[in-house]
């Protein structure tokens, strides 16, 4: 017989009936004195806190970077100091417009959001499966999000929403030429890469900084659902991701990426015929080649989703010396945004949790707040800062170079003079035939129903991308109106008894 504890109360008092409530005579009804059946229907009210208001559905595990190639003139991060060095990683896959309870198999950008528990504290790469983004000033990011999310209305997602926006903004078409190409519906995270997508920095022991994009190439090899597929995985299973990753690490099948970065010297950025910190744009391999750094691998499981993956809080406002920021103006606003959330959807100690604790003392002057449950620094009489009693002080040593800036404030307009196009162009030169056969009809089927003048704007930018580009979409639109059309005609007969 195994040796059971005894139920307690959350205040740790033994528990006599976890079976019958206390009640006046034995068909009720229930006594308020019943703290027992209080705390646990109290507790069940509060299970749910708000889910992410954009990644809200993901998966995650725990890993490890390895570094295989030194790099260390470029940055003075210790994760990267040596060949051989191993760091402890957390690493979550999302998809960006569903719900908590939304199918794993839909068609969306996935999230790749990265944590480093370095022993110089956390740095977030808080990343996605693409290299580039939806738009590049951040003050579209809410409206860009409002057109993937619910109709006020109807509750339901618009097509039309989407492709109203997307039609008027061009920026647009190199990401929705990956989210609608095969690489738009990996079968599971294991097979798809993940990019930082934004440009940072490095900087080293010199003072010297460098342009830097990350890159995760899939070690397990790219594979896709196409639409009818996915649809195929939704009907037998919700959950097909949360299943490939979880059953295959518990099998001890551990995914891994190549990390791969991109390095710019920092003057070269007045030189490129782009911008360099939009987010729209890649660097060319040809330019700025990949350079190998070291292998991540997933190999634990959370014991514990809530607290692990749930809980997880991932900010690209966490860097670490050696590694910083550009004047990318995405990158900008997502450093204020992320803290923001967290601190509403986990609350004021959320990086005292243990999955979001750095794996290193801390030493900050902030005080109190709901929750506070961290014990005081050893020396309690230095408080704030300075202080004469001993208390932590900060050093310059690991202040970091100068940001050159130029220019006047403004509001400049970002898409005067900016080739939305040419990279689109490349993407799309990459596909066959076939490839570009499956492109055409997903936009085809996800544009049905919307309004002839948004699509005609939509394809507008396409002819711009290039004339087969449009001509594609267009032929697919009008195989699927055909078809629609043979099927109702079918349906009419089948009806009418034919
Ligand atoms: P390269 O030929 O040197 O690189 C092509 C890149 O495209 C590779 O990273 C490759 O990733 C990726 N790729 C290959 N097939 C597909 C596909 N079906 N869907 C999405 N990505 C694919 O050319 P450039 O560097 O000049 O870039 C050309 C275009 O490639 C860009 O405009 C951009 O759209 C796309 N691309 C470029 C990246 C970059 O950082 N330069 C990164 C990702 C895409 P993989 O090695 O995984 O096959
Ligand atoms: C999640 C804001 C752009 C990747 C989030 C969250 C917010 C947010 C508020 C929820 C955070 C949380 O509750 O924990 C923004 C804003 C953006 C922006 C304001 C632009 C101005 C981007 C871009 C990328 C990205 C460009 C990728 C390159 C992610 C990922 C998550 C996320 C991966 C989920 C993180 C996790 O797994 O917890 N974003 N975002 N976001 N965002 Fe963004």
């Amino acid at each position: 017989m195994v040796d059971k504890p005894t139920m307690t109360t959350s205040a740790g008092a033994p528990i006599s009936d976890n079976q019958n409530s206390q009640t006046a005579g034995p068909r009720g009804p229930v006594l308020l004195q019943d703290f027992h059946l209080l705390e646990k229907l109290a507790h069940q009210n509060r299970e749910r806190i708000p889910e992410r208001v954009v990644h809200a559905k993901g998966w995650g595990a725990f890993g490890t970077l390895t570094i295989t190639h030194d790099i260390s003139k470029y940055t003075r991060a210790k994760v990267f100091s040596e060949v051989g060095k191993k760091t402890d990683i957390l690493l979550r896959f999302s998809t960006v417009a569903g719900e908590m309870g939304a199918a794993d198999a839909e068609r969306d950008v996935r999230g790749f959001a990265l944590k480093f528990y370095t022993e110089e504290g956390n740095w977030d790469l808080v990343g996605n499966n693409t290299p580039v983004f939806f738009v590049r000033d951040p003050l579209k990011f809410p409206d860009f999000i409002h057109t993937q999310k619910r109709h006020p209305k109807t509750n339901l997602r618009s097509k039309t929403a989407m492709w109203d926006f997307w039609s008027q903004s061009p920026e647009s078409l190199h990401q929705i030429t990956t989210l609608f190409s095969d690489r738009g519906l990996p079968v599971a995270p294991m097979y798809m890469n993940g990019y930082g997508s934004h440009t940072y920095s490095f900087w080293n022991d010199a003072g010297e900084r460098y342009w830097v994009k990350f890159h995760f190439k899939t070690l397990q090899g790219h594979r896709t659902h196409t639409n009818a597929e996915a649809e195929k995985v939704i009907g037998a299973s919700r959950e097909s991701y949360q299943e490939a990753l979880y059953g295959g690490i518990d099998r001890g099948e551990f995914p891994k990426w190549r990390v791969e970065v991109q390095i710019m010297p920092e003057m070269d950025a007045d030189k490129t015929p782009y911008n360099p910190f939009d987010l729209t744009k890649v660097w060319p391999h040809a330019d700025y080649p990949q350079i190998e750094v070291g292998v991540l691998e997933l190999n634990r499981n959370a014991d514990n989703y809530f607290a692990e993956i749930e809980q997880a809080a991932f900010s690209p406002s966490n860097v670490v010396p050696g590694i910083g920021h550009s004047p990318d103006k995405m990158l900008q606003a997502r450093i204020f945004s992320y803290a923001d959330a967290h601190r509403y959807r986990l609350g004021t100690h959320y990086e005292a949790l243990p999955v979001n604790q750095p794996k290193v003392p801390v030493h900050h002057y902030h005080k109190d707040g709901a929750m506070r449950f961290m014990p005081n620094n050893p020396n309690s009489d230095a408080y704030y800062e300075p202080n004469s009693f001993g208390g932590a002080v900060e050093d310059s040593s690991v202040k970091e170079p100068p940001l050159r800036l130029t220019g006047d404030a403004d509001r400049f307009n970002h898409r005067e003079g900016n080739d939305d196009y040419s990279q689109p162009r490349a993407l799309w030169n990459l596909f066959d035939d076939d490839h570009k056969r499956r492109l055409y009809a997903n936009y085809a089927a996800a544009m049905d129903g919307v309004p002839d003048e948004i699509i005609a704007r939509q394809l507008a930018h396409f002819e711009k991308i290039h004339p087969d580009y449009a001509a594609g979409v267009k032929a697919a639109r009008a195989e699927l109106a055909g078809n629609a059309h043979k099927a109702d005609a079918i349906s009419d007969n089948e009806s009418a008894g034919v």
